[in-house]
Formats: structure tokens, sequence, C-alpha cells
């Protein structure tokens, strides 16, 4: 099974809106097979990203439970897993918001107002492009019904990085050729006629499943737990330690939905992220010290500052690295209380390789796991990519942990 998000695409709900990271929904939908999680059960995605696994599990006729930090992937989660509408009333108000905000698009003019204080906006997206998507903003923002608004901020959420200059990828990137122009109106007419569909043809089954979402941090969920129903089966992408800003995906997003305002907001959502990279650290976020009495995760962060030792840049991925596994060492620890006795945790990881070092994540968490109480059943290979700079060939493995009866 791919374990991209290839797959995800013209899916029900799934394909609304996606991040280059996400993981396949067959990839969800195996393990619920394979580990035997009845109808009903809870399933738990620490790191939910896009929604994947709740949305899947909640397909499936299971109840997710999301935590994610970004407050508008929790967002768009949330709106991806809402089932239920008046389809009257939804087919007038998206009918009347298609024709406005087509309409609007096609002649920006009015006073609009400022775009985004995000920073250099306008190598990103073109100032003729802005005019657009603030003005199908406006016309969205008008619709009354919160629901039916929010599915229409979603379907403008999706137009906004392909009208961009944004290149995307899994683990990189960048901007393409300046795009100028965007038919901008009419992609937001085809996703919300799409999520329409999907919500018509969906419509009335019973056996849809609940999602819950906590837009908070998965290194702290001891305090939560006692909150919500224990968890019978937990699966999750964590980021990868690949040395990128994370907040880069949905960096448009955030900034034209009004999730973050300026860059110190952007900065307070970075610094409650699970550190993967060496611009986005924070002396005063303790995780380090979590891990270091782990042989495995000192000897890789000693190989990290011996080999760029006396260099301009790459100084302080030892750092990095030992903030990582201390972050993903709180995170098991919240997940185990959280989970059924029994109960088993996946985990889609992928080892990386920084100035020739290698970094062995999969087996460097299953050391920690071990340490926060689970059994650790298995590392199976799920695909290598091969690096271009180093040669190293980089695994991306399912770890599997079951919490001890
Ligand atoms: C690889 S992505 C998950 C993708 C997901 N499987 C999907 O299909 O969309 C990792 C996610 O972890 C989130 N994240 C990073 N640090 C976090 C933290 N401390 N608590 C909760 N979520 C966090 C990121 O915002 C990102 O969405």
């Amino acid at each position: 099974v791919s374990t991209t998000a290839g797959p995800n695409q013209n899916r029900p709900f799934l394909d609304w809106y996606l991040i280059p990271e996400a993981y396949s929904a067959p990839l969800v939908e195996q393990a619920l097979a394979r580990f035997a999680v009845p109808p009903g059960a809870v399933v738990l995605d620490p790191f939910a990203g896009s929604g994947t696994t709740p949305v899947t599990a909640a397909l499936q006729g299971r109840a997710g439970l999301a935590v994610e930090v970004n407050p508008f992937l929790a967002f768009a989660t949330r709106v991806k897993s809402t089932f239920t509408y008046d389809l009257a009333a939804l087919r007038r108000d998206l009918e009347e918001v298609r024709r406005r905000a087509e309409r609007a698009a096609a002649n920006p003019n009015g006073a609009l107002g400022e775009g985004p204080a995000m920073p250099r906006l306008t190598r990103w997206i073109s100032p003729l492009v802005v005019r657009r998507v603030l003005a199908v903003r406006a016309e969205v923002e008008a619709v009354a019904h919160p629901a039916h608004r929010d599915l229409c901020r979603l379907a403008l959420a999706a137009v906004l990085r392909p009208a961009s200059n944004m290149r995307l990828s899994p683990h990189a990137f960048g901007s393409r050729v300046p795009r100028e122009d965007a038919p901008v109106g009419e992609w937001f007419v085809q996703r919300l006629e799409k999520m329409e569909r999907d919500i018509r043809e969906h419509a009335g089954r019973p056996d849809l499943g609940r999602v819950t979402l906590l837009n908070r941090d998965a290194r702290a969920l001891a305090e939560v737990v006692h909150n919500f129903p224990p968890v019978d089966f937990a699966m999750t992408s964590p980021p990868y330690l690949n040395n990128l800003d994370y907040t880069m995906q949905t960096r448009l997003e955030l900034f034209f939905l009004g999730f973050v305002r300026s860059m110190s907001e952007l900065r307070a959502l970075r610094r409650a992220m699970v550190v993967s990279d060496a611009k986005a650290m924070y002396r005063d976020v303790p995780d380090s010290a979590r891990v270091r009495d782990v042989p495995g995760v000192q000897a890789v962060a000693r190989a990290l500052a011996e080999r760029f030792r006396g260099r301009g840049w790459g100084w302080d991925y030892a750092f990095m690295a030992t903030q990582y596994f201390g972050g993903m060492l709180r995170m098991l620890e919240g997940v185990f209380c959280w989970l059924r006795p029994g109960a088993h945790f996946v985990l889609v990881l992928g080892s990386s390789a920084h100035g020739g070092v290698l970094v062995p994540v999969p087996e460097l968490v299953a050391d920690l796991a071990e340490r926060a109480g689970y059994r650790v059943e298995g590392i199976e290979v799920l695909r290598v990519r091969r690096s271009s700079s180093h040669g190293h060939r980089l695994a991306e493995s399912a770890l599997v942990l079951r919490r001890p009866l």
C-alpha cells in the first residue's frame, strides 16, 4: 500500500484539503482491518495533520480522536469530518455563494482591504491573485450559517496553494515560475461543488463515526486524557526530522483565513510544535532533558555535533535531534496513558540524514517507546528512498507498538 497522499485524491471528504506530507487512507484502512479494530472503537491520531486517520476511521464506522497543534489543520479536519447537514438549506446557501464568489473573483475591484500580514506575501502569491482571493473571501465571510461558512472557508483554503507560486512536496518547498493570475473563482466553485456532492452522497448513512478534535500540543496529553474515553487504537505519522519548517506547508492558509495574524503568532505556533527544524528552536522548551540518559539518541547527537564542528551551518543539528526525540518521548507517554491495555499504536516514521550522518528514527523511537512502557511488536519497512545528497538509503517504516495487557 502506498504511504503517500496520492490514493486520497478523488476520495469523498478526504480530498477536500490535503497537505503534501499526508499519508494514505488505504494504509489506515488496512491497519483497522489488521488490528481488528471493531465498529464504534475510538481511534486516536496525536499528529492528525489534514485528518487522514480520523476521517478514514469515521468513514469506516469508528470514532475519530484527533490532536493537531496547527489551528488551520485542526479546522480542516473538523470540516472534513462533519457529515450532517440540512441538505435543502445547504444547497440554497452554496448556490448563492458560488454565484456571488465567481462574479466577485472575476472583477475584484471593490474596496477589499489589505492582504494578510504574511512576510514576503507577493513572493508567494501575485497581487492580482490576492485581490481575487480577497474578493471571494468577502463573499464567504458573508455566509450566515456557521457550518456552511466553514465549508466555504475550506474550499477557499484548498484553492490558495494551486493559485500561488508555492511549490510543495512532502520533504521540500520552494517557489516555481511566478504565476501572475489564476482562476480563483472557478476553482473555488469546483471545490465547493465536489464537497456538496460528497455530503449529499453520504447523507443519512447511520454508520459514519464522530470525530473529536483537540487543537493542542501532543506533548502535553496527560493533562487531558481523563476528559475522554480510552483509546482502542492509535495511528500517526509524526513530523519528520528533516529540518523543514512545517508551518510553511500551511502558511497561506493560516494567514488568509486569519488563524495567524502576525509573525509573533506564527512563532507561538512553532513553539508548540515538535522540533524538526533547526531554524525554529526554543532553548526554554525542555524536551532534550528527557533523552539525556538515552544512549542511542546521545550517540546520534554526538555524531551530528562532530560532523558540523567548526562549520557555519549545522552546528545546532545535535540540539535539533535531542529536542525532537525528547518531544517524541513526551507524546509516547501521553498516548500510553490514553490507550486501553492491549491496544496497538502504529507510527509511520522516516529515517533522515544530515551531512552524511544517518538518523535511524524508527529504531530510536522504538527504544523510547520501550522506555515509556510499550512492547515493540515490529518495525516494518514500507518503502526506501535514496537520498540524493549522500547515498544513504532512507527507510520509511511502520513501528508497531502495543500497550501490554
Ligand atoms: C506528517 S504530518 C501528519 C500528516 C497526517 N498523517 C495526514 O495524513 O495529514 C505531522 C503533523 O504533526 C503536527 N504537529 C507537529 N508538532 C505537533 C505537536 N506538538 N502537537 C500536535 N501536532 C503537532 C504538524 O502540524 C503536522 O500537521
